[in-house]
């Protein structure tokens, strides 16, 4: 056995180096920040007066004079992709899979992360690619018996039950795959640190290392990566500065669709989002991500509202439901899911002065239906029409939309990208799309009815008139 690296303890908050591992920092007294780094790393920079005592030549010793290009004469076109065949996958990643590229998938656990990139192996390997799954997680007879499930190539994928990343590297660099999946980040480790595999310094120089492994070899790299209760991905936030790409893989466990949402995309456009359907048989595409979302809609019932959100360059029709019932003692409660409790809290006071909806002696429930996020203000006067049909108990007639953002005046502000939402809203057989009066496009769409209101006051008095 080679004698192992020496390391250092870095703190990431001034840079200083410890030889042990303490829970605050000497030098600059912050606490929970050093992080274990190869010795290599941490070689002290020269101070100012050795490098003027050396000259500038002698800043770059031990370095070669590499040739810069200039960018006219860089070789290549377009870059290349791989694409799987699997059609919302490439879609987020913009086409497909780079070579030599490094990918983060990051999810609750359950959702599905696993199933994703074995299918992806799948259909590579059926596409005469080679691939290696180097799984820590899990047994190779849990991962066989998911293979059995999904059917096809998925048995054909390699398996490598390991979570030495020198061991991963070595075998994956013998075998060449066009595609490396490392399921998780967290169960890998490497000999050079000593902190167990999932601590920050460990998961850090894993990424870092399977990123210079993905660029040199010209394997694309895809990395399962687990997620705190803060939704973010565990480890060091630096992990999703390193990578290519980030998807988040996310939706409610106990429905069965999922939506994948790239939000960091070297290759490709940001803010795509996938739609598939977990079904027996593994993940399928859903290819009208509106039908699946409105599919169990009862539009008899008061307090549902249809609005059309931008997800990414794809407008989605989404029901936003809203419950106002009389509270119990106590303060009334507000609770929203898939919308961001202030804006709730925002729209309620703006109802309250500017249309006359009094919800203080009511609890208020919001929710955006199938798991889905509300992130747009575009989706304000479907909430705000929600509302409003709860508190009259009255329901909204089952095709018309709306579209708008809703001001501290209660005025309707205008959406972006109106007349591509209108289209879709007419592919799904919506009749009328309420939106801001200034916002009304100039070309209208014949399939329907676009009316402008000017304030959540004008809209209430032509919906319960
Ligand atoms: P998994 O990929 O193991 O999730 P993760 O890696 O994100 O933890 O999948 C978890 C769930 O998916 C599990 O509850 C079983 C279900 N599942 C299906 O419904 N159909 C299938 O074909 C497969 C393979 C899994
Ligand atoms: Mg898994």
């Amino acid at each position: 056995m080679s004698p192992k690296a020496k390391t250092v303890y870095r703190c990431t908050e001034c840079g200083a180096d410890h030889p042990k591992w303490a829970g605050r920092c000497e030098t600059c007294g912050a606490w929970n920040c050093l992080v274990e780094e190869p010795v290599g790393f941490a070689a002290a920079p020269r101070s100012g007066a050795q490098r003027r005592a050396r000259g500038a030549t002698a800043l770059g010793e031990g370095g070669n004079v590499a040739p810069a290009p200039r960018l006219r004469e860089v070789q290549g076109g377009a870059t290349e992709r791989w694409a799987t065949g699997l059609n919302e996958f490439d879609f987020v990643l913009g086409g497909g899979l780079v070579p030599g590229s490094m990918v983060l998938v990051g999810g609750e656990p359950g959702i599905g992360k696993s199933t994703l990139l074995l299918q992806v192996a799948a259909r590579l390997e059926a596409a005469g690619h080679a691939t290696l799954y180097a799984s820590g997680e899990e047994s190779p007879l849990q991962v066989k018996l998911r293979a059995d499930r999904l059917g096809g190539a998925a048995a054909e994928v390699p398996l490598l039950a390991e979570t030495n990343l020198e061991t991963v590297i070595a075998t994956a660099a013998s075998r060449a795959p066009s595609l490396l999946v490392v399921d998780s980040i967290q169960t890998l480790f490497t000999t050079d640190l000593e902190g167990a595999p999932g601590n920050v310094g460990q998961v850090r120089e894993c990424a870092a290392r399977l990123m210079r492994f993905a660029k040199e070899s010209g394997t694309a790299v895809m990395v399962v990566g687990h997620v705190t209760k803060g939704g973010g991905i565990a480890g060091p936030k630096t992990l999703e500065h390193i990578v290519d790409t980030v998807l988040y893989f996310e939706g409610d466990p106990t429905l069965d669709h999922r939506v994948l949402r790239a939000t960091k995309n070297r290759f490709g456009s940001v803010d795509e989002i996938g739609v598939f359907r977990m079904t027996g048989e593994g993940l399928e595409p859903v290819a009208n991500p509106s039908e699946l979302f409105l599919g169990d809609r009862d539009a008899s019932a008061s307090g549902s509202a249809l609005t059309a959100l931008m997800e990414g360059s794809r407008p989605i029709l989404l029901e936003i439901q809203a419950l106002a019932t009389k509270a119990g003692f106590g303060t009334p409660q507000r609770v929203s899911t898939g919308l961001d409790n202030r804006r709730l809290a925002l729209l309620l006071a703006v109802l309250d002065k500017r249309a006359g909806l009094t919800f203080a002696q009511l609890d208020v429930f919001v929710n955006v239906v199938g798991g889905m996020r509300l992130q747009e203000p575009a989706g304000d006067l479907a909430v705000a029409a929600a509302l409003a049909s709860s508190i009259h108990d009255r329901a909204l007639p089952a095709d018309v939309l709306f579209l708008g953002e809703v001001g501290l005046g209660g005025e309707v502000r205008p959406v972006s990208q109106a007349e591509r939402r209108i289209a879709e809203a007419a592919n799904q057989g919506i009749a009328r799309v309420y939106l801001a009066e200034r916002g009304l496009p100039k070309r209208r769409n014949p399939r329907v009815q676009s009316v402008g209101v000017r304030t959540v006051h004008d809209l209430f008095a032509r919906l319960f008139a």
